[in-house]
């Protein structure tokens, strides 16, 4: 069985992560979305609150399953018997940092491949700390966020930090 890891902070999942998801699971048996628990960035969502959000985004997709990790990468794709990290790719800008964690992780572990996908040109702006700034600052994030969520994510941003 084919088995791939889209890790990320998805804090909150945008449009561009749901783009990698649904391209990412044609390619796999089974692709596994795994939110960081601890990272240096401090999330405005919760773990759990990030998991949700991509659990219901990707309601319709059969073989996706969310789950978190902390510690290595390297060692989750392992425990999980996955063989592939998938990443995304937005930018040039976006190259420099993940092919770094690509070598690294490979001289970690050699047997793990990581995958690049290029991210669709009309998600290629997009992040998730751009959606939380325009949401806080009373803008909208319509096709920024997927729909099912953007609710639940304006509401928690505008109670967190935005314009009452
Ligand atoms: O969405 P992000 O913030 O770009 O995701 C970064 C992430 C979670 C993929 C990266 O920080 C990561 O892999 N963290 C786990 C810790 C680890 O394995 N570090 C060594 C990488 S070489």
């Amino acid at each position: 069985m084919r088995i791939a890891i889209y890790p990320g902070s998805f804090d909150p999942i945008t449009t561009g992560h749901l783009d990698i998801i649904k391209r990412a699971s044609c390619l796999f048996d089974k692709l596994i979305v795994a939110v960081v628990k601890n990272y240096s960035k401090k999330p405005l969502f919760t773990t759990e609150e990030r998991m949700e959000l991509i659990r219901r985004s990707t309601q319709g997709l059969k073989n996706i399953e969310v789950d978190c990790f902390d510690g290595l990468l390297v060692d989750f794709v392992s425990n999980r018997k996955a063989q592939v990290i998938i990443k995304g790719l937005r930018a040039i800008s976006d190259f420099e940092y993940e092919f770094q964690m690509a070598l690294l992780n490979s001289k970690l572990k050699s047997e793990i491949e990581t995958l690049f996908l290029m991210t669709s040109h009309k998600y290629s702006y997009l992040s998730s700390s751009m959606v939380k700034e325009i949401a806080g600052l009373g803008g909208c994030i319509q096709d920024l966020v997927p729909e099912e969520v953007r609710e639940d994510i304006v509401k928690k941003i505008k109670e967190r930090w935005g314009k009452k």
